[in-house]
């Protein structure tokens, strides 16, 4: 080795300058690379009513009655809100919900909040619209055993009801259709509040503490969470085994039988998560904490596996920040006025 230590301290001062440099470039490639991701998760600012059934504040009313109303069942004690209530964010705090034969469902309720985003709904993804789905709890005798019939001729007899159908559908009235359709529109305008999450992403930095902020980079990255939990509400509305202990075989009970579907499961949105443990299609994890843990271990290994579960090495303190983002995601808690139900 020769050179003069002139020249030698020349070089390291150089090789210092450069490392610092390429910190500096590094560092704010990772804060634009940020932004660019904080913009996929930008709320919408209108909900995509189908053209067929267009959004009116009338017919939105009235299948919020419908939802909140107990005569849409058969003994008429139990509404969508005994299994979908606001204070649990649209959820009930079961594992399974208990239903008219007062024996608990095979699966936890799913929340109603932002379904106007969700092309197929059920954990197993069953049903094609909002329509068609709420006609399921209605009739089925371990809901609310209802029956179409019973219930139309039942609303028809209530005046009140009678001039709002007849108003909103002119000519048709009362029918199975559209007590349906009223209800699909109100749950259309159930959605989330703003979180603080968001003021963050619309440029409040203050809105949310650096725990949630390093989550949120953890969540899109090292911790996997944003390959199936994508954009403002959380979801790909895709179906994925993530390796729970369950019997149940999910989508595979609804598509061709194939590994790939075996145990999939739709997955959630994550808006305000605080209200609507305990957590996954059968209840099984009662907390946030809990869920963490599971990813954290990377599920049970079977074929139907998702190849995005895999064990992720978190630290307690990384774990800290993950629950810290995803507690962020819950709005202020509002009061959700329960309507007056026509007499
Ligand atoms: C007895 C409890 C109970 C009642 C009453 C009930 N539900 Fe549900 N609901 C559930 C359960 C459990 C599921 C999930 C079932 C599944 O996926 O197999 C569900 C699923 C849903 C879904 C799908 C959500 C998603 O993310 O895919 C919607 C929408 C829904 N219910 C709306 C309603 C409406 C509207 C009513 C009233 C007409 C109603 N529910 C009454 C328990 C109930
Ligand atoms: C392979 C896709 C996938 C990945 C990766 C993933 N999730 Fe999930 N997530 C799902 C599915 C599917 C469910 C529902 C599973 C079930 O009930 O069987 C779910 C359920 C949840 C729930 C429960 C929500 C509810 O309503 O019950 C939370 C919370 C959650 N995930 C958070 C996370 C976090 C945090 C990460 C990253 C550590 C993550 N997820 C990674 C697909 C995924």
């Amino acid at each position: 080795m020769s050179g003069s230590p002139n020249l030698r301290s020349a070089h390291r001062a150089l090789a210092v300058f450069l490392l610092a440099l390429s910190w500096l470039l590094s560092g704010t490639a990772a804060a634009a690379d940020l932004e660019t991701i904080k913009s996929e998760y930008q709320r919408p600012a209108e909900i995509p009513f189908p053209s067929h059934t267009p959004y009116s504040l009338h017919k939105a009313a009235l299948g919020k009655m419908l939802f909140y109303d107990p005569r849409l069942s058969g003994a008429q004690n139990m509404n969508c809100a005994s299994c979908h209530n606001p204070s649990f964010g649209y959820e009930t705090p079961v594992a399974t919900a208990i239903g008219a034969a007062n024996t608990p469902l095979g699966r936890h309720a799913p929340t109603v909040l932002n379904l106007a985003w969700t092309p197929r709904l059920f954990w197993d993804g069953r049903a094609d619209t909002l329509e068609d789905q709420a006609a399921g709890p209605i009739t089925a005798p371990v809901e609310m055993n209802g029956k179409f019939p019973e219930i139309v001729e039942r609303l028809d007899n209530i005046e009140e009801y009678r001039t709002w159908f007849a108003k909103l559908f002119p000519g048709e009235g009362v029918s199975r259709n559209n007590i349906l359709s009223a209800i699909a529109t109100y749950e259309r305008t159930v959605i989330s509040g703003t979180a603080p999450f968001d003021r963050w992403i619309d440029g409040d930095e203050n809105a949310v503490t650096s725990e949630a902020k390093q989550g949120f980079e953890l969540f899109v990255g090292k911790a996997r969470c944003a390959s199936c939990h994508t954009g403002w509400n959380f979801t790909d509305n895709a179906f994925h085994d993530i390796g729970l202990d369950t019997d149940d075989i999910g989508r595979a009970g609804i598509t061709s039988d194939s590994n790939n579907t075996r145990h999939a499961f739709k997955t959630p949105g994550l808006r305000n998560l605080s209200y609507r443990a305990p957590f996954m299609h059968n209840g099984s994890m009662p907390d946030l904490k809990a869920v963490i843990a599971h990813y954290n271990f990377g599920g049970n290994k079977r074929p139907s596996l998702s190849p995005e579960m895999r064990p992720l090495q978190l630290s307690r303190t990384e774990q800290e920040n993950l629950l810290a983002f995803l507690l962020s995601l819950t709005a202020e808690k509002t009061n959700t006025p329960i309507p007056v139900l026509p007499n």
